[in-house]
């Protein structure tokens, strides 16, 4: 199920911007990796080039490769529909469909996967998504009620749920927890814990204390100056990082200096 994934040599351009320059980086199978960084440093551009969310903006590209599993994820053979739904993505706003209710939210990639479902096998989606995202018990009795009338942390765990529903190898979380209570982020927290047995997850956050916490490896992107692509500057294992960063810039980062 969960994949790793390699980035070699990874340029990423809008039309002629080149946004992030010279990733090169593996993310391990079953673990959680963190990106951090300042503003701009390009951690979204990076983490939407690992499903190839990118390439939907007109004139986005990349240079370079992603292997996934040793298959090039940027082949002219590879359907990038199905990409994005082997690599699944959180955003950072909660973004239930507002028209659906909680039941068809929690299925809508697998219906636009066109995949014909049985009401039994719906309902066993349902459960399952809802239960692995820790919201079933909150929602099992208004399940035909619409996803917009949770809570903000209750939405992302729904957004949680129907990434989860199509049985991704890959999560990619964009800031999931910027617009949560702590009580939510620590629930998304404990989820994303949970997860990574069955998962392989990536986690771009601002949150230090985060990132510490949720992650077993931790890339520190940053930019020379405003105008300059951003760079991956450090990876490494997240308690090495935290405690005794190698480079100069990740340590002032990290302690709040800059950024
Ligand atoms: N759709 C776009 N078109 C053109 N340039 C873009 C686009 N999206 C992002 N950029 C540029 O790419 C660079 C990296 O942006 P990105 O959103 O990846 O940064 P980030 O590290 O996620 O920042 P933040 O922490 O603020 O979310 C920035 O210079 C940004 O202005
Ligand atoms: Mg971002």
């Amino acid at each position: 199920m969960a994949k790793s994934i390699t980035v070699d040599d990874l340029d990423i351009y809008y039309g002629d911007f080149l946004a992030v320059q010279g990733v090169n980086m593996t993310i391990k199978a079953r673990s959680v990796t963190a990106f951090i960084g300042p503003s701009g440093c390009g951690k979204s551009t990076m983490l939407r080039s690992l499903n190839r969310m990118h390439e939907v903006i007109p004139g986005a590209r990349v240079e370079g490769k992603v292997m996934v599993d040793g298959q090039s994820l940027y082949d002219n053979a590879v359907d990038p529909v199905a990409v994005r739904r082997q690599i699944g993505m959180v955003f950072q706003r909660p973004n239930p469909f507002p028209t659906m209710s909680i039941y068809e939210n929690v299925l809508a990639g697998n219906r636009l996967n066109a995949k014909k479902m049985k009401k039994a096998e719906a309902d066993e989606i349902v459960e399952r998504s809802l239960k692995g995202a820790n919201l079933w018990n909150e929602v099992k009795d208004r399940l035909g009620k619409p996803g917009m009338g949770l809570s903000g942390g209750q939405q992302q765990r729904l957004c949680i749920a129907r990434a989860i529903a199509v049985e991704p190898q890959v999560l990619l979380m964009d800031e999931p927890c910027s617009a949560l209570d702590p009580i939510s982020t620590s629930a998304i927290e404990d989820l994303i814990h949970e997860l990574k047995s069955d998962y392989t997850i990536v986690i771009v956050t601002h949150n230090m204390q985060q990132a510490a916490r949720v992650s077993d490896e931790t890339g520190f992107f940053n930019l020379k100056a405003a105008g300059q692509p951003g760079q991956l500057v450090e990876f490494n294992n997240t308690q090495k990082m935290f405690a005794n960063p190698d480079n100069e810039s990740t340590e002032a980062y990290i302690s709040g200096r800059f950024g």
